[in-house]
């Protein structure tokens, strides 16, 4: 008996130094402490023993036993921790590596130019409101002072959409939709989508607009010049000048088109000014009475400004782009000029 337990204790002590995974510590494991395993022999070989020696026999069992489980959960935890080192080791990451770059986006030139008017009239104390795509007529002409006749609803130039709703032709619906809902002093910004059907180089059926409002007691053109002026400037550069031109809005009165000084000659007269020294930037003018009236303000007690300009159009001044559908065809050679 104590032969058989040597011999298991120096084959197992063997054995063990063979064994490099868990799964063969397990298989080897059960060759002794299987159910069919010596050591489970060594127990049920204790029957044939004379009863008086069983007791020093079990016990010597018992040891080896205990013995033999020691051993395999020791180097079970060494296989354990050594697995792990190999894992680690094959899954680590060399921070220090190059990276390799995926081609990264950029905001679009339109987007761009959003941000920098909100930034520029956020900075004068404007609000913005978006107001919604789909409008009624009554928002979109008859509250502006458009009437029925207006060669602005015709179907050649306005998306109906059926029933009273159509695509809004320009974002000065915002403006009848802030007074109705806030009473002066007012001072608010208006960017978004607008739908014309109309397209060519410098038309798109979609593109989008800005819209300023300022209603408050004692608000006068000379108000609107001067913010004008300030935008020109910060939008463009310090040496922008601003030129107001007659004009007929029917949702102002007076009305004018504002003009800025050629960037690309300084006013002298080029190609891109067409000899002008001008370029044609957004319509504004004070707010018509009639307009205030149907937002039940009082035209005698509060004056006001507004203006609307094309973000497209100021886009293709600033980035000298001279063709709108470049904006809208997102070929990315384009757009990647415009990365930070
Ligand atoms: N809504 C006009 C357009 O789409 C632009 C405009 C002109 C807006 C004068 C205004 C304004 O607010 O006062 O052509």
């Amino acid at each position: 008996m104590k032969e058989k337990i040597e011999r298991i204790r120096r084959e197992i002590g063997e054995g063990m130094q063979g064994v490099t995974t868990r799964k063969q510590l397990f298989e080897l494991k059960m060759q002794y402490l299987g159910k069919t395993g010596a050591i489970s022999a060594l127990s049920k070989g204790m029957r044939d023993l004379p009863p008086e020696e069983r007791p020093a026999a079990g016990k010597l069992v018992g040891d080896v036993r205990a013995w033999a489980e020691e051993q395999f959960a020791a180097r079970e935890e060494e296989l354990k921790k050594e697995e792990l080192a190999a894992r680690y080791a094959s899954e680590k990451i060399d921070v220090t590596m190059p990276a390799h770059l995926a081609g990264g986006g950029s905001v679009h030139p339109v987007s761009l130019v959003k941000q920098e008017l909100v930034d520029i009239f956020a900075g004068m104390g404007f609000d913005v409101f978006e107001g919604p795509e789909i409008e009624q007529d009554y928002y979109n002409f008859q509250a502006l002072n458009i009437p029925a006749d207006h060669p602005a609803r015709d179907m050649q130039d306005t998306f109906f959409i059926g029933g009273d709703f159509l695509l809004r032709w320009q974002t000065s619906s915002g403006q009848i939709r802030v007074m109705e809902s806030k009473k002066p002093p007012i001072k608010v910004l208006s960017p978004g989508r607008v739908y014309r059907s109309d397209s060519d180089a410098t038309h798109s059926p979609m593109f989008h607009q800005m819209e300023g409002l300022v209603v408050d007691k004692g608000i006068t053109l000379n108000d609107l010049k001067g913010m004008l002026d300030e935008f020109a400037r910060r939008m463009f550069s310090s040496e922008t000048k601003t030129r107001l031109r007659p004009s007929y809005f029917p949702f102002t009165e007076p009305s004018v088109e504002v003009d800025l000084s050629c960037r690309n000659c300084g006013g002298k007269g080029c190609r891109v000014c067409k000899g002008t020294g001008w370029i044609e930037v957004l319509g504004a003018g004070m707010v018509n009475r009639r307009v205030l009236e149907n937002c039940g303000i009082d035209p005698d007690v509060y004056t006001g400004f507004a203006f609307g300009m094309g973000l497209e159009r100021i886009a293709m001044i600033k980035y000298g782009i001279n063709d709108i559908r470049l904006l809208f065809e997102n070929d990315v050679r384009f757009l990647k000029q415009f990365r930070d």
